[in-house]
């Protein structure tokens, strides 16, 4: 199959490539957007929709992404070439690859604000500042920090800084190796502050909220939402996952890897709900608060446990690592572009494109405080970047990946690759053939009714 095996370097083990797909799935999705988003959309319809679009759309399309990615051994757009042409397609699929690079770039300029604000929290919390200190004056807080186009210009540059000089060395496997370590850390401390809700009130609550089935508030909206989401948290619908794939071993088996990741995302995602929710409700919160959710709620927790200080300066430090093996995958493929396609070396490919996020970074952080008033469709920037990616592109990046595997592949190879004796294949045929495409469609279709 490889058509040019010798290309690049493979992952030692698949223990290696796990880690790198689990460092770029876990992030600001899981902790940060997960939970905000259940508040937005009035929680368990949400949860219920998003799982249901993680086992049948997110799962088979992150298989579909390796797989187009290890047979090409490219960047995406010439793996999405180079692979159609060899099944005797248009070499046009490689625009697929070309916009799930686009995609990256536009999500890593406002992921690269929240970085910050994680990263400016640090130092808010490991200073002490929350302690004794009740739900307003932690909101004051946030707004202050909202309001100040200063301080979140700082911090967004020190979280690009820090992306960009990673990606830029070229150290991306020391951070994932790093992973092995903190990644686990961080699950053990949003299980510690779990814990903390349990003893605290509010957990009943929170549980009913996020579990107890409530159809009656599933919506076209909700489903866009929930669908957009479930790409974004597994970082498929980007190409990221294709340039993955690329270094894959021939030995790996890509369904139960993936059903690693899966797995292991949901968790944390689902762990970061239940750390935040039942403070909301045992403080009178407002879950729909928006982007804000869990840096207006958990403070308060921090300022009022034993070690809150200690434990809260830990929970920021581990999100903002986890944010930062997130956002290398998100850098990477357009920095690779350049070095490719352009006389430009790495260092100076690297320094472009994070000069370019980080511009528009500006943008997407001014529409909290001097540009708020500036509306593109009803949305401000940092509204409208979120939504144009995780709402269309990464959808739509996604729908074709599966397509093309689906119907556009050699059928036969891909059953041998998978290794799916007759009945299970079948399953994935009809999953990958239409369940899954289906469901994109009629999502979108659904939301544009509404
Ligand atoms: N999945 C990451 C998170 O949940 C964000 C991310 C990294 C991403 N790479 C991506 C999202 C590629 C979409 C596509 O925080």
């Amino acid at each position: 199959m490889a058509i040019n095996k010798q290309e690049h370097a493979q992952w030692s083990s698949s223990f290696g490539f796990v880690l790198a797909a689990v460092g770029s799935a876990v992030g600001l999705g899981n902790i940060w957007k997960f939970p905000y988003m259940v508040g937005e959309s009035g929680g368990s319809a949400f949860v219920i929709a998003y799982l249901f679009c993680l086992a049948l759309i997110g799962f088979p399309i992150l298989v579909a992404e390796w797989l187009i990615g290890r047979r090409g051994q490219k960047n995406p757009i010439n793996t999405y070439s180079d692979v159609a042409a060899s099944e005797g397609k248009s070499r046009s699929w490689s625009i697929v690859g070309a916009t799930g690079i686009l995609g990256g770039f536009l999500i890593l300029s406002f992921y690269s604000v929240i970085g910050g604000w994680a990263l400016n929290y640090i130092t808010k919390v490991g200073s002490g500042s929350f302690a004794g200190q009740d739900s307003d004056s932690v909101a004051a807080t946030f707004d202050a920090m909202l309001a100040s186009a200063g301080t979140l210009t700082i911090w967004h540059t020190v979280f690009m800084v820090i992306t960009a000089v990673i990606v830029g060395v070229g150290v991306t496997k020391g951070i994932e190796n790093a992973a092995k370590i903190l990644m686990p850390l961080l699950g053990v401390i949003l299980f510690v502050i779990v814990g903390y809700n349990v003893m605290n009130g509010g957990f009943g609550e929170a549980v009913n909220y996020l579990f107890a089935p409530d159809l009656s508030k599933l919506n076209g909206d909700v489903m866009l939402a929930a669908l957009g989401h479930a790409f974004f948290t597994l970082s498929i619908g980007m190409g990221i996952m294709v340039a993955y794939g690329s270094y894959l071993g021939r030995d790996v088996n890509l369904l139960s890897t993936a059903r690693t990741v899966v797995i292991l995302d949901t968790v944390i995602a689902l762990a970061a709900g239940l750390a935040i929710f039942p403070i909301i409700f045992s403080n009178g919160l407002d879950p729909a608060s928006g982007p804000g959710l869990i840096f207006v709620s958990l403070p308060i927790a921090f300022g009022s446990m034993g070690a809150g200080a200690i434990i809260g300066t830990l929970f920021f430090l581990l999100i903002t690592f986890a944010a930062v093996t997130s956002s290398i995958s998100l850098l990477e493929p357009t920095v690779e572009l350049l070095e490719e396609r352009t006389p430009m070396s790495r260092t100076v490919s690297t320094i472009v494109a994070s000069i370019a996020v980080w511009l528009l970074g500006i943008a997407a952080l001014l529409s909290f405080n001097l540009w708020s008033d500036f509306t593109i469709m009803g949305n401000g920037i940092f509204d409208a970047l979120d939504k144009v990616t995780s709402k269309f592109m990464l959808p739509l990046t996604g729908l074709a990946a599966i397509i093309f595997v689906g119907w556009q592949m050699d059928q036969r190879s891909i059953q041998q690759e998978l290794g799916l004796s007759n009945f299970t294949w079948q399953l994935w045929q009809i999953i990958a053939k239409f369940v899954a495409p289906i469901a994109v469609l009629i999502v979108f279709v659904t939301s544009l009714m509404n």
